[in-house]
């Protein structure tokens, strides 16, 4: 089957635009798997749950009507990219991840992305859980203070108002909640290349992934 490269870690490490990058540089697909998660969240708000109901996430999750397109996402025909982005969505994405059924719900589509040429595939368990097969997995880390600058400029960027220091709560809990989860908790796959971005930009980072590539 065709080839996948796996990009997991921590919320905000640049996972989503590395995943792009090397899409785009190899000609390949991209998975963003959180979007799956932040498109549960968000069908889950708007029938009024705020995700402790885990059989009631699990089956939006099942019949979760997502269609990607090149830079956004449909939710049932809506244009949500903008929406599932804000940090409301992201933190009840990433409650509703903690449930079993939930990520059962969402494996088989999430393998379905699986397609010639190739897939890189971005998340938190793309290696270990998702594509175990995967010839290069990565394991995209950063510091916690870096990644809450970065958040903080990406939601200004997009007129989100946003506060570092609430952020930096935010990204110490999720990160306590993805790795402290008991099923498929965040980390690194024992086959995987850890690649520390705090000091390094994104040309870097995307050159060292091809590097390991074609190696
Ligand atoms: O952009 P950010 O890293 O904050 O979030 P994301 O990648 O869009 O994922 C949103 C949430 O979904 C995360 O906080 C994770 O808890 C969860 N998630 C997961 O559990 N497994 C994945 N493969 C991807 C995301």
């Amino acid at each position: 089957s065709a080839p996948v490269i796996t990009i997991d870690g921590p919320t905000a490490s640049g996972k989503g635009t590395i995943a792009q990058r090397v899409a785009r540089a190899l000609g390949w697909h991209v998975l963003d798997s959180g979007a799956l998660y932040r498109l549960t969240a968000l069908a889950v708000l708007r029938e009024g749950g705020d995700g402790s109901d885990e059989a009631q996430a699990a089956r939006l999750a099942r019949h979760l009507d997502a269609r990607f397109e090149s830079d956004t996402v449909f939710l049932g025909g809506e244009d949500v990219g903008r929406l599932i982005r804000q940090e409301a969505v992201g933190n009840l994405a990433s409650r509703v991840a903690a449930w079993p059924a939930v990520r059962e719900a969402l494996l088989a589509r999430q393998q379905d992305f699986r397609r010639a040429p190739g897939l890189v595939a971005d998340g938190r368990d793309m290696g270990t859980v998702v594509f175990p097969d995967a010839p290069l997995k990565i394991f995209l880390d950063a510091g916690v203070e870096v990644r809450a600058q970065r958040r903080h400029k990406q939601l200004k960027d997009k007129g989100f108002s946003a506060n570092l220091d609430d952020l930096l709560q935010d990204l110490r809990s999720r990160d306590a909640r993805d790795r402290g989860r008991a099923h498929a908790p965040l980390v690194a796959a024992a086959d995987a290349v850890t690649v520390d971005s705090s000091h390094q930009g994104i040309d870097d980072v995307v050159r060292q992934v091809l590097d390991l590539w074609s190696a």
